[in-house]
């Protein structure tokens, strides 16, 4: 009998825009200062996309990225899984679609709305639709231009966010364990903690109950996903969370009694890049040199919704 398949990310992409914004550059337009946002937040400076770059735009450089890196062809792609709360178009097409368009890829294409928890679910919704050969394999991608969806004169919100795309392709594999177990959770009591205004169009946020609703979260999700794999802190290499703030983070290592040094942080570069922020994060640790054979990687998101989640892996280099 055959063993069971295993899904494995075997390819990583990124792309940030050019445009990048200092917290000073912020203070000339909301009463704010670089000493506040560092100090609160963790976050130095973040991307802005272009005026007429879109999320789709974006997630397409982090595409050509992946494939470049890893001499991998868009032929050799089947389906696409996107999570983005920032589509380029409010209702249909998703995001997908245009880039399935974009690389001539056609089979399955769909987005996922999971807020910053989006990428977490994209996996596992590409994993499951391998299993069932709905795909052959899965393009995972996380993208977004919340630049345009920030209210930019609202203190409370404008400096956390930033805009980007990651991508990660998903192959089934006989030989090798791969994804291990996924972990997601939706709380609706907190269903209006963190919105995008359907009337103004821009994020509302009540900031404090979205961060102790994140040190739960994240404790809950890498705890449950530790437990029920017979797994302890010593056994994970990395904790890649959703970068959100770095104070969450401490917050939650402390809560956990891990060293924080156990959690990837590139906020300080990006700010909150939302459902790309894990992918981004993990594009950029293997560029250097961090994810190694074997590695055990705990992934966990959080965020609108309220959702959050987890996926642990062991990751294989190729
Ligand atoms: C938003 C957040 C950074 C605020 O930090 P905080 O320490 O909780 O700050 P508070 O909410 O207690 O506000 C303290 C003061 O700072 C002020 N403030 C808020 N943003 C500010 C800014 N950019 N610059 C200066 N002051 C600011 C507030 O107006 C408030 O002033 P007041 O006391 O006069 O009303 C924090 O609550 C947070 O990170 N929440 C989670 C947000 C998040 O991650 N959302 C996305 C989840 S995916």
């Amino acid at each position: 009998m055959k063993p069971p398949l295993s899904i494995q990310i075997t390819a990583l992409g990124s792309y940030s825009p050019a445009r990048v914004v200092t917290n000073d550059e912020l203070s000339h337009r909301v009463d704010t200062s670089d000493e506040w946002i560092k100090s609160h937040t963790g976050i130095a400076v973040r991307h802005l996309a272009a005026e007429l770059e879109t999320t789709a735009d974006l997630a397409t450089k982090a595409v050509e990225n992946l494939l470049a890196n890893h001499g991998r062809t868009a032929a050799e792609i089947d389906g696409i899984v996107v999570a983005t709360a920032t589509p380029d178009y409010p209702g249909f097409p998703s995001t997908a679609c245009l880039l399935a368009q974009r690389f001539g890829i056609k089979g399955p294409a769909l987005d996922i709305s999971a807020g910053c928890t989006g990428f977490i679910y994209a996996l596992e919704v590409g994993r499951a639709m391998i299993i069932t050969g709905a795909m052959k394999n899965a393009l995972v991608v996380g993208s977004e231009t919340l630049s345009s969806v920030v209210d930019w004169d609202d203190r409370n919100t404008c400096v956390l966010f930033g805009d980007g795309a990651g991508c990660a392709l998903l192959e089934s594999r006989q030989e090798q364990e791969g994804i291990l177990d996924t972990y997601l959770k939706a709380e609706a009591a907190g269903a209006e903690a963190l919105v995008i205004d359907p009337k103004s169009r821009t994020i509302k946020m009540d900031g404090r109950s979205v961060y102790s609703f994140a040190v739960r979260s994240i404790g809950q999700a890498i705890e449950t996903l530790l437990k029920r794999n017979n797994l302890d802190f010593e056994d994970i290499a990395w904790i890649v969370p959703h970068q959100a703030n770095q104070r969450i983070i401490a917050a939650c290592a402390k809560r956990l009694g891990i060293d924080v040094q156990k959690f990837y942080l590139n906020i300080e570069q990006y700010a909150n890049t939302s459902a790309a922020s894990i992918p981004l994060a993990l594009a950029e640790m293997q560029e250097k040199g961090l994810l190694k054979e074997g590695n055990r990687l705990l992934l966990v998101g959080f965020g609108a919704g309220l959702t959050y989640g987890g996926t642990l892996l062991t990751w294989h280099q190729y």
